[in-house]
């Protein structure tokens, strides 16, 4: 077979959700085999099993004690936002105004567009995030240069041009009809061209004017399987907002669901102050929240509730939101997801944190059937996790009994330096560390 290669080391992946499902969500190997075949996964199981069914001269890229991982998933962050994390602002719209549209003004020049995409996904990749779902900004060409940039990389990607028709600076605003005319012509242009997809991408409720939000549920009405991207109930102040600018909608939720917004591959970041009746309509639609717990501590936003999402049958992903967010590291995101969850006295659990990061957000986006998982067929784009990165993770490390303890360690005490490897369609987009070949 064409291009054809074991990798050998502790294997994980899921296949349920263990917040659901329990020990059953997941299988693992201590000493396991990712077998990989023309950049899709031919099979994945214990190594010595698998092994002795394989041609004695199948070369084996033997990974040690590393771990291997479906690569990670982050279903919302922004790529010109790569220059504002870290800059400031109170509260969410005083860093929107003072920080971030400033910094999303620079756009309109294709050329620095390119710049950002290329460290961007750079950054992505030393990350272990081999799909991500971006939004841009205002401007057609800018997310033109981030689809060719992800396309040269042969990423799996969803990306869209922000949709910003009011109550931002006038740099950076289109019109109903501008933002209408770029929208479809990105749609034909990218839309599911080699792993590319596009997202209709109203920034938020109060930046686009109704006509604007009823042209964007058109197209996600003729497009059914073209994403919709956007934010909802975040910050008290914006939800106060909304309520005076839309006054005949029962809630900020209400609003996207009139122009058609929610439904299956539809993503709305935050949703942190949201009640039982938006979670339940929400989950009946079929769209998804992301958790973005670095950006809602970041901006002092609020807590994600896992336990009412979960008790409205509303599924949710992870998510950085750089560069609300803090950090591009799913392991970091885990980390304070975890920490936002014990301070509601609910608890996340590493199984399910890695479950959320992976198959969770392949299933939010209805991508399940390519990435997110080790299933026979699926992309091969995945990681290699070092649980020796750093002297004490391999101390706390060798002290640990048991694979929750692991994973926990990793989503505690990990970051980009944990990520001694990513692979795209089984090529290496990154290798940190040298892989013994045998
Ligand atoms: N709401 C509207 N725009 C943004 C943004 O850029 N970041 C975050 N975190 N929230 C938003
Ligand atoms: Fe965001």
């Amino acid at each position: 077979h064409v291009n054809r290669l074991a990798h050998r080391g502790a294997v994980l992946h899921f296949r349920q959700d263990p917040g659901r499902h329990g020990t059953d969500a997941y299988e693992y190997w201590d000493d396991g085999l990712l077998l990989v075949a023309g950049g899709r996964v031919e099979a994945v199981g214990p190594a010595p099993a698998m092994l002795s069914q394989l041609p004695k001269d199948l070369p084996i890229m033997d990974h040690g004690r590393g771990l291997l991982l479906p690569g990670f998933i982050d279903t919302h962050i922004h790529f010109p936002q790569t220059d504002v994390i870290g800059s400031g602002g109170s509260n969410l719209l005083d860093w929107l105004e003072n920080y971030t549209f400033p910094v999303e003004g620079r756009f309109a020049d294709p050329v620095h567009a390119q710049e950002v995409a290329e460290f961007f996904l750079d950054e992505l990749l030393a990350n272990g995030t081999t799909t991500a779902q971006v939004l841009g900004t205002v401007h057609r060409a800018a997310i033109d240069e981030f689809f060719q940039a992800a396309q040269r990389r042969g990423l799996r990607m969803i990306a869209g041009k922000v949709l910003m028709d009011r109550h931002a600076p006038e740099y950076l605003q289109d019109t109903a009809a501008s933002g209408d005319t770029d929208t479809r012509q990105l749609i034909e242009t990218w839309h599911d061209r080699d792993r590319l997809h596009y997202a209709i991408t109203p920034r938020f409720a109060p930046t686009s004017s109704e006509s604007q939000l009823a042209s964007a549920g058109r197209i996600a009405e003729e497009y059914p399987t073209v994403f919709i991207h956007s934010h909802l109930a975040e910050n008290r102040d914006e939800i106060e907002w909304v309520r005076k600018l839309f006054p005949d909608s029962r809630s900020y939720t209400d609003v996207y669901d009139r122009f058609g917004l929610l439904r299956d591959r539809a993503t709305y970041a935050h949703c942190l102050h949201l009640d039982a009746q938006d979670r339940r309509h929400m989950a009946t639609t079929g769209a998804t929240a992301a958790f973005c717990p670095t950006s809602n501590l970041y901006l002092g936003s609020g807590l994600f509730d896992i336990a009412a999402t979960d008790a409205a049958g509303l599924r949710f992903s992870l998510a950085t939101d750089v560069g609300g967010g803090s950090s591009f590291s799913m392991l970091r995101t885990m980390s304070e997801a975890y920490k936002v969850a014990q301070m509601q006295g609910q608890h996340l659990s590493p199984l399910r944190a890695f479950y959320l990061a992976t198959l969770g957000g392949a299933r939010c986006l209805r991508l399940e059937d390519r990435i997110g998982h080790f299933g026979a067929g699926t992309e091969a784009d995945f990681i290699v996790l070092n649980p020796d990165a750093t002297p004490l993770l391999a101390r706390r490390m060798a002290q640990s009994k048991n694979l929750v303890e692991r994973l926990l360690l990793f989503m505690t005490l990990g970051d980009d330096r944990c990520v001694a490897a990513t692979y795209v369609l089984g090529q290496p987009a990154l290798i940190k560390r040298s892989a013994r070949s045998q």
